[in-house]
């Protein structure tokens, strides 16, 4: 890919087309709803390269503003959290949890009327499947992303991030390279099988357009005249939709990652189980769901926390607290924002080539006025987006059934 192509898929700060186009388009994923309690702290959130706040009122609702107070830009992280409202401690000037601007009290004249005047940006939020999302976009919000996780009960859905200190569209490139599972994670996934693997252990991949991204499908033979087939599909700007182990009422995993500016990164995964609640090990999974799995202990001057010990006695990474760790850290060694313009890629790279293709057109289209082309059928759509895995005779298409 060429370097400005890559500058424009990978940057999001300071107005970036990137970002433009994502705020303007999609709903952010912005902070574990189990963060914001009632009455008590409010919350700092970067996104796009601004700090915003969110809080949770005393009656329950959030809000969500400019972290920066519009009178004299103290930190709204500091404000008193009461009677559904922020008021900020420095000049006492207080915002309710609608945005509306309730209280001046330095004002000496019509303060009613000066408080209609001051500029408090606040932006609407949603709660659904453990998350806050908010609406960045100057214009009306589009589609809310109603995936099938916003619908479960919560003891059937959990959600947990980590912060990394790199460019999102690598974390979300990691989420979609299905060729790197077998060799990267070998040590985690010694004695689990992916079912016909030991029949056919080099896949054909095949690829689906499908509304707002693609699906791909790993394609192994199995005994009988039947394919095996798992099924990954990428959602924009950033969903990832993985085949889960255990089939058919299984847990569903969906992985994503959004960008807090252009070297940070917010890595969220979400399990979740549409016929039951989760088993005890993974509905509470970390003693902190907002910092897990464990991000590397360390950058380049400490080998991103390899141990090479635990590689002399046999494990192969040398990433020995979890399995995501060893995506965190080959993530992070590719730099901060991987240079796409060196790479030498091959055909094992065909599902990051698809999501390279679906970021620049849309951010293309977003620059020359355009709606983004690839989004019509998407919001009708949400809600039955799943992985799969299948079992089907080799004359059947697995693109017919995927959605059945
Ligand atoms: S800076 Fe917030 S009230 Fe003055
Ligand atoms: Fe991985």
């Amino acid at each position: 890919m060429k370097a400005e192509e890559n500058e424009l898929i990978t940057r999001v700060e300071y107005g970036a087309p990137m970002g433009q186009m994502l705020r303007e388009n999609f709903w952010f994923p912005a902070a574990l709803s189990i963060k914001i309690l009632p009455g008590k702290s409010p919350l700092r959130v970067r996104l796009l390269g601004e700090q915003f706040v969110a809080f949770r009122a005393s009656d329950g609702r959030v809000g969500f503003f400019d972290e920066n107070c519009p009178h004299r830009r103290a930190s709204l992280a500091l404000a008193r959290n009461e009677d559904n409202a922020l008021r900020c401690i420095f000049h006492g000037w207080k915002y309710g949890v609608d945005g509306t601007v309730l209280e001046v009290p330095t004002q000496p004249h019509n303060a009613a009327e000066f408080c209609k005047r001051v500029p408090l940006q606040h932006y609407p939020v949603r709660e659904a499947g453990g998350i806050i999302w908010v609406w960045l976009g100057k214009g009306p919000a589009k589609a809310f992303p109603d995936f099938e996780f916003n619908h479960v009960p919560e003891d059937q859905v959990y959600a947990i991030h980590q912060q990394l200190p790199y460019n999102w569209v690598q974390d979300v490139e990691g989420g979609l390279d299905s060729a790197h599972v077998a060799i990267l994670h070998s040590h985690w996934l010694k004695g689990i099988d992916i079912p016909y693997a030991s029949f056919d252990t080099a896949p054909t991949y095949e690829f689906q357009s499908v509304a707002g991204g693609y699906r791909y499908a790993a394609i192994r033979n199995a005994p009988d005249e039947k394919s095996y087939i798992r099924v990954n599909q990428f959602v924009m700007p950033w969903y990832a939709f993985i085949c889960p182990e255990e089939m058919p009422d299984g847990d569903r995993l969906v992985i994503f990652s959004t960008p807090n500016d252009d070297l940070h990164t917010t890595h969220w995964m979400i399990r979740y189980n549409r016929h039951r609640p989760l088993k005890p090990s993974y509905a509470n999974p970390a003693p902190d769901r907002g910092d897990y799995p464990p991000a590397p202990t360390s950058g380049p001057e400490g080998h991103w926390g390899q141990d090479r010990d635990a590689m002399e006695a046999g494990h192969f990474s040398g990433f020995t607290r979890h399995l995501n760790t060893e995506d965190f850290a080959v993530a992070w060694s590719q730099g901060r924002i991987a240079d796409r313009s060196r790479e030498f890629l091959n055909e094992g790279d065909l599902a990051v080539v698809w999501l390279r293709r679906h970021l620049l057109t849309a951010v293309k289209e977003h620059m020359n006025g355009e709606q983004l082309s690839g989004m019509k059928g998407l919001a009708e759509s949400y809600r039955a987006i799943k992985a799969d895995a299948l079992l089907i005779p080799k004359m059947n298409d697995w693109k017919a059934l995927v959605l059945a």
